[in-house]
């Protein structure tokens, strides 16, 4: 260990370069019971970008009653100035595609789920009619020269339904493919996944057609697996993973949903292996402090460890 970061142990069989989407600001958010003012929104994305993080989502243009705390995305955006491009934003359907569009939106996110279930909670509509939802999203939104980017909930176990078939993971994915998504994020939504399962799932997106150059991860940390999640994602050629500042997150739609995989532990973790990220572990960590101060939840490890 060199002062706060650690020391640097290559591993010739992982990736030299790896993408780090940032969810904080929407998935850290949405399911936080405080209100968090526009302006600390605006302040806290505007840091995790001079922090070097390439894609760092912004908000969601969902239904303002059911997720209160995203109610302000306009405002998030308009905030934000000119640079919107780095800053996708979460559409469940055309309306939503609409108000994203208004707000100067350049890429945006669909969610589906692997489940029946998690489907209708979520998205108050079945798996196969908010595949429909999502596929006429993606054609509009692809056809304005948008990015799509796929989210499937879901796809290591459901609190309702329990254990989820890796197939119907798959063809989720490949109906959001086909559809035109740029880039498939699997979903841990209840953080109940492990390392083992992440392998089968790639290998099997594999074996479909969809290689690990199109998919993300994406790890809710409830039973403390995120990061050994995330490199057994690596181990399968993952380039994309996603991290939230602080660890804040989850899923009002799904109560075992908690923090996501803190940024900054993602961070540590890829640093020691030598990955680059081109991003700057210090600002990060500033940044998911000051929010979990901001919301009075206990810091992520990496920030515990440098800041106390
Ligand atoms: P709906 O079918 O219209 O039904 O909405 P509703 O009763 O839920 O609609 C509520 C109201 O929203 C209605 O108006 C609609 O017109 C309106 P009201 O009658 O109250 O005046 N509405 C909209 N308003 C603004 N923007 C829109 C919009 N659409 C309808 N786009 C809908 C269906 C999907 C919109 C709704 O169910 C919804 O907003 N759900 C929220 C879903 C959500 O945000 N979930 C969390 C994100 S997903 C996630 O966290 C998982 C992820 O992180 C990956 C993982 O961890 O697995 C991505
Ligand atoms: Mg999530």
């Amino acid at each position: 260990m060199s002062g706060q970061h650690p020391a640097v142990h290559r591993d010739p069989a992982l990736p030299r370069s790896v993408t780090v989407y940032e969810v904080g600001a929407r998935d850290g958010l949405q399911a936080e019971s405080a209100l968090v003012p526009s302006v600390a929104k605006i302040d806290f994305i505007r840091q995790l970008r001079a922090a070097g993080l390439p894609w760092v989502e912004a908000t969601s243009f969902v239904s303002p009653r059911r997720v209160p705390q995203l109610a302000d995305a306009a405002e998030v955006m308009a905030g934000l100035g000119g640079e919107l491009s780095a800053h996708p934003v979460l559409v469940p359907n055309r309306r939503g595609l609409e108000r994203a569009r208004l707000s100067g939106a350049r890429a945006v996110a669909v969610f589906v789920s692997a489940t029946e279930t998690f489907a209708r909670r979520n998205l108050n509509a079945g798996r196969d009619e908010s595949l429909e939802m999502a596929r006429r999203v993606i054609e509009e939104a692809s056809g304005a020269g948008m990015r799509v980017r796929g989210y499937v909930s879901m796809c290591f176990g459901d609190p309702w339904e329990g254990e989820v078939a890796i197939d119907d993971v798959v063809s989720v994915s490949r109906s959001l493919v086909d559809s035109g998504c740029a880039e498939i994020s699997l979903g841990d939504t209840i953080g109940v996944g492990t390392a083992g399962h992440v392998t089968e799932l790639i290998a099997a997106h594999g074996r479909a057609g969809i290689g690990p150059e199109l998919l993300a991860l994406h790890f809710h940390d409830t039973y403390g697996q995120a990061l050994a999640n995330a490199a057994a994602g690596l181990r399968s050629g993952v380039t994309c993973f996603d991290a939230s500042a602080g660890g804040i997150g989850g899923c009002p739609f799904a109560g075992s949903a908690t923090g996501n995989l803190a940024t900054e532990d993602l961070l540590w973790m890829l640093s020691g292996l030598g990955i680059e990220t081109g991003v700057d572990l210090d600002k990060v960590v500033a940044a998911g402090a000051m929010m979990t101060d901001l919301l009075g939840r206990p810091r992520s490890r990496v920030a515990t460890a440098m800041l106390g």
